[in-house]
Formats: C-alpha cells, structure tokens, sequence
C-alpha cells in the first residue's frame, strides 16, 4: 500500500494509473476510521474489481469546520488508520497536510470555492453555516488530485452524499457517486469517529437517535393515514430532551431526491436528526 502526502505524487500515481486504463476508486475520509468507513473501503474494491486501484483519503479539512466546532479536538490516529486501510486493501492512501491542500491561508492566498446553494440550504447546512462550503470544495479539490471514475460515500451523511451528486452533475465531474448503507453498533448507534467523544453514561444515552428513529417506523407503519410532520417532529424532540443529556439541534422530515421538507409523513418519507449528546453533536437518517 502506497503513503502519499503530496499532491503532485498523488496526481502522477493516478494519471499513470488512467493512462493504464486502471479504474480507480476513491473513499475521502477524515480519519480515525471504523468499520463504517472500511465497509466503503470495500464497496469501492467491488467496484473496481481486482485489477483497479482503491485510493483512502485522511484528511481532516479545516474549511468544513467552524470557529467554534471540533477541529482541535477532532480525534486523529494515523498509525492505527494505515493499518486499517491495509487490511481493508486499500492499494494507495492520500494523507496531506494543511499547508498542501491549502497554502498561504494566513496570506490569504486560497480564494476559490466551490458551493452548492439548493441542496445544502437546510438542516447540516442551516446548523452549520460553511459546513458544505468547505465539503464540496475539498471533494472537488480531491477529485482533482486523485481523478475516481468512482467514489464512495456514507448514506450517514445523508445530505452530504446529495450535495456531491448534485456538484458531480451539474460540474460534469467524470465521477460515478456510490452512496453505501450505515453501519450501526450492536445497539443501534451509527458509528462514528465523534463517538469516541461520547463518555461514561453518554454513550447509552447516545442511542436515543437510533430509538427516536425506530419510534418513527414504528409510527408511520402503524398508521393508515399519513401524519403530520410537525406533530411527529414535536414527539420526537420531545422522546429525545427525556434522556437528560440529550438535546434535538433538529428534527426533519423531507423527500429524499430532492431533501424538500414534507408536511406530511408517509412511507419513503426521509428522516433526519441531529442532537447534541452532552456536547458531542450526532447525526443520523433514515427512510420510513
Ligand atoms: P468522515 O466523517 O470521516 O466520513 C467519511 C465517509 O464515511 C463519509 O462518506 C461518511 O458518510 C462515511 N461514514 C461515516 N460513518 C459511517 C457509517 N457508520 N457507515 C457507513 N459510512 C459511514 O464525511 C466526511 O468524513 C467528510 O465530510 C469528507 C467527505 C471526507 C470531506 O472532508
């Protein structure tokens, strides 16, 4: 497995592997992996098959992180990530550092962006104001260095995997969007490399996302007639300010092509949430 931390290296490993006629198939991640984002790594190989290149990204990109969010604290372990993404059988892992994905940033010398304004408007977008703005700007930047005919992205990230899309077609990025299933705990909770900022007792509590999400299939499948989504949202909010640490940032229910709020819900309905767990902020989503 080939360690690369710079982007001409990067960019010369992949033309030559185009050049070959070699597919390459891409997982960008921010590190500290778990299973969740080896399962992409795996996706990515089914892709490509035998022959082609599977290429891990570790990157923990400080423009999709604001002022006052986790980036300091932002859990990293290099070591324990290679030997991951070997045994997973990446073939290469790109691993630069801020200075090469953003030079001159204290001179001011990075000004271009790449944004998406429907899309990312709502929920992770309207909690997280530059959020999707630094997201699709180092997705391009890394499609850029490491040229995938396919990437892999988590469905836990839901609106992230639709703003992607969106970006790869309305900019012709030559770049097939694989979105690939959660992996939970055995408890339910959706693995994430922010759960290990979940201590003690907050790690139980932590499983409210995944119960509040079953309360909805349960909900929805039992009920004949669609339901409105603000009272659903409100017994949901409230389910979750029961565990005492817990708190919803938001609760939402909308179409999943086109992440529009629903007034009412129904069966294919999406539903997202994001509580705040003590001060760890988590995220999960689901189809009803
Ligand atoms: P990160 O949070 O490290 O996630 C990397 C990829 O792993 C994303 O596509 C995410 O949706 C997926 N993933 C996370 N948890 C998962 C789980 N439990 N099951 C399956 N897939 C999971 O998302 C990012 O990094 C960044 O925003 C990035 C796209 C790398 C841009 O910086």
């Amino acid at each position: 497995m080939q360690i690369v931390s710079s982007i001409a290296a990067m960019q010369r490993h992949a033309k030559k592997w185009q050049r070959a006629g070699t597919r390459i198939g891409f997982v960008p991640t921010m590190g500290y992996l778990h299973a969740g984002h080896l399962s992409l790594v795996k996706r990515a190989r089914q892709s490509v098959g035998k022959t082609g290149k599977v290429v891990v990204s570790i990157y923990v990109n400080p423009t999709q992180f604001a002022p006052t969010e986790d980036l300091a604290q932002y859990p990293r372990d290099l070591k324990r990530d290679l030997k991951l993404c070997r045994e997973a059988g990446a073939d290469a892992v790109f691993t630069p550092g801020d200075a090469e994905m953003y030079p001159n940033k204290a001179e001011n010398g990075f000004s271009a962006y790449v944004v998406e304004e429907k899309l990312s408007q709502s929920m992770e977008g309207a909690a997280r104001p530059v959020h999707f703005r630094g997201v699709t700007t180092v997705v391009a930047k890394l499609f850029n260095i490491v040229l995938p005919d396919v990437a892999v992205f988590g469905q836990k990230d839901f609106q992230q995997a639709a703003v992607i899309k969106r970006m790869v077609a309305d900019l012709n990025f030559p770049v097939k969007i694989i979105v690939a299933p959660t992996l939970r705990e055995p408890d339910g909770l959706a693995m994430s490399s922010r759960n290990k900022y979940l201590e003690g007792d907050l790690r139980l509590q932590a499983t409210v996302l995944w119960h509040a999400i079953q309360k909805a299939q349960a909900v929805v499948k039992k009920s004949a007639r669609p339901v409105p989504a603000e009272k659903l949202k409100a017994e949901l909010k409230e389910f979750i300010q029961h565990k005492p640490a817990a708190r919803a940032d938001y609760v939402e229910f909308f179409d999943p092509d086109n992440l529009s709020p629903v007034a009412k819900v129904t069966r294919g309905s999406q539903l997202a949430l994001a509580v705040f767990v003590g001060k760890t902020r988590l995220i999960d989503n689901a189809q009803l």
